[in-house]
């Protein structure tokens, strides 16, 4: 066990002002109705980022969030996580770092392992706050555009969001358990190469390796904890899809138990899905809200509750982790903050969406000015010289 507490002080969740509802989707694509992506996914709107919306603008704007009542001074380093980003050198993080006036004494750096960055990025923060003065803190961002070509299978997956959450020594939300499952294995299920604009996905495949990886990794987990899965009160899930969930503990469970999965066991994964199903995959970000949607969205307090953490990266890169929910947690949390973002999201048409899907903020001159949409509190202004510039949304 960690000899002091260290986990999640602060939470922040953004997603874009825009959405496209799955209905209109199986309208498009010729589906008779909107079943297949209801029942069969469990999947009704996805968040849609405009033009002028990218990992930057969506993680500045959860990470302001985060940072509330936060010291500033007291962030030595910003661990972001992606796999949507745009510039083969530099962070994405450094972007955020002047946004956000954070100070110069930082360490900045971005994590790649597909969806499972995020969850290793807090695992890597764990260890550098063990290096630092105990008053430190480290900033992680988890932001993400899952963007699939349109018209194929992966399509009513897409979805963008961001997380961002403070780790410290003084986890006012998640306290982390030190016991760690992880399983690693070269895998082609899902992957972008570098000079294409949307990932290969084998849908089939992927989830095969996903409910594989959940088995080794959860073995793992339960050697160092020697926890059974009925020692866990809640489970967040990576969510490429809100069934995913399902699929998950069922799979597990079965495996483990060689039984059919009790109802009571089930339900203690449903409440992670809640905004899943309004946002769509957000790769790094979707645990991380599936964590807070179990927050929000329980009826009863979940104080001393432990949370079981699933992050599957695509590669494949799997862990499997856990945390105890602090007391007074629920005081640090707004379910009214999220609903009302997820609330006052505008509906694209089909062209909208379409038109949204297939802008691409690259131009050979190197200078583009960027449509303007609304954003949350920051926004992409222009590119000039091929460097991206950010301004507040009201500037
Ligand atoms: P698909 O081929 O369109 O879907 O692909 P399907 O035909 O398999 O249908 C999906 C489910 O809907 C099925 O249920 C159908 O029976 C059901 P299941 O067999 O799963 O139980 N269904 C219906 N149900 C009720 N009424 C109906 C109806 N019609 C069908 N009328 C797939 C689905 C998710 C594979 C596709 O969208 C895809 O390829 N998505 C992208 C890849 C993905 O999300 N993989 C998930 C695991 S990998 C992962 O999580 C990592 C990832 O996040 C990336 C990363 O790590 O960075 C993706």
């Amino acid at each position: 066990m960690n000899k002091v507490n260290i986990g999640i002080e602060s939470l922040g969740f953004y997603s874009p002002r825009y959405y496209f509802p799955l209905s209109s989707l199986a309208q498009a694509r010729g589906l008779d109705d909107d079943e297949k992506y209801g029942k069969g996914l469990w999947q009704e709107k996805m968040s849609v980022a405009p033009p002028n919306e990218d990992i930057v603008t969506m993680g500045a704007s959860a990470a302001a969030y985060a940072l509330e009542g936060v010291d500033k001074t007291t962030i030595c380093a910003i661990l972001f996580a992606t796999e949507s980003s745009f510039d083969y050198s530099k962070s994405a993080g450094i972007f955020i770092h002047d946004l956000l006036g954070l100070p110069q004494a930082c360490m900045v750096l971005e994590c790649k392992q597909a969806c499972s960055s995020g969850a290793a990025a807090l695992k890597i923060s764990l260890g550098l706050l063990a290096l630092q003065d105990s008053h430190k803190k480290i900033l992680v961002i988890t932001s993400d555009i899952s963007l699939y070509e349109l018209g194929s299978a992966a399509e009513p997956t897409q979805g963008a969001g961001a997380c961002a959450f403070v780790v410290s020594t003084d986890p006012k939300i998640l306290t982390i358990e030190n016991y760690w499952g992880h399983h690693a294995k070269n895998v082609p299920d899902f992957w972008r190469p570098n000079y294409m604009l949307h990932p290969i996905a084998s849908g089939k495949q992927s989830i095969e390796n996903y409910l594989q990886s959940l088995q080794g990794a959860w073995q793992q987990y339960h050697q160092e904890s020697n926890f059974q899965l009925q020692n866990i009160d809640g489970y967040c899930f990576h969510l490429p899809y809100s069934r995913m969930a399902e699929k998950a503990i069922i799979h597990l469970y079965k495996k483990l138990n060689k039984q059919t999965l009790p109802d009571e066991m089930f339900e203690r994964c449903m409440l992670s899905t809640s905004y899943s199903k309004e946002i769509g995959n957000c790769y790094t970000a979707s645990l991380f809200i599936g964590l807070l949607s179990l927050l929000e969205n329980n009826a009863s307090s979940l104080e001393g509750a432990r949370i079981g953490m699933f992050s599957y990266g695509s590669g494949c890169s799997a862990i499997f982790f856990s945390g105890i929910i602090s007391e007074g947690y629920a005081k640090h949390i707004s379910q009214q903050h999220t609903r009302v973002a997820l609330d006052e999201r505008s509906p694209l048409s089909y062209d909208e969406y379409e038109k949204f899907h297939t802008f691409a903020v690259a131009d050979a001159s190197g200078n583009m000015a960027i449509p303007q949409y609304q954003t949350g509190r920051f926004r992409l202004d222009s590119v000039v010289g091929h460097h991206r510039n950010y301004a507040t949304a009201s500037s």
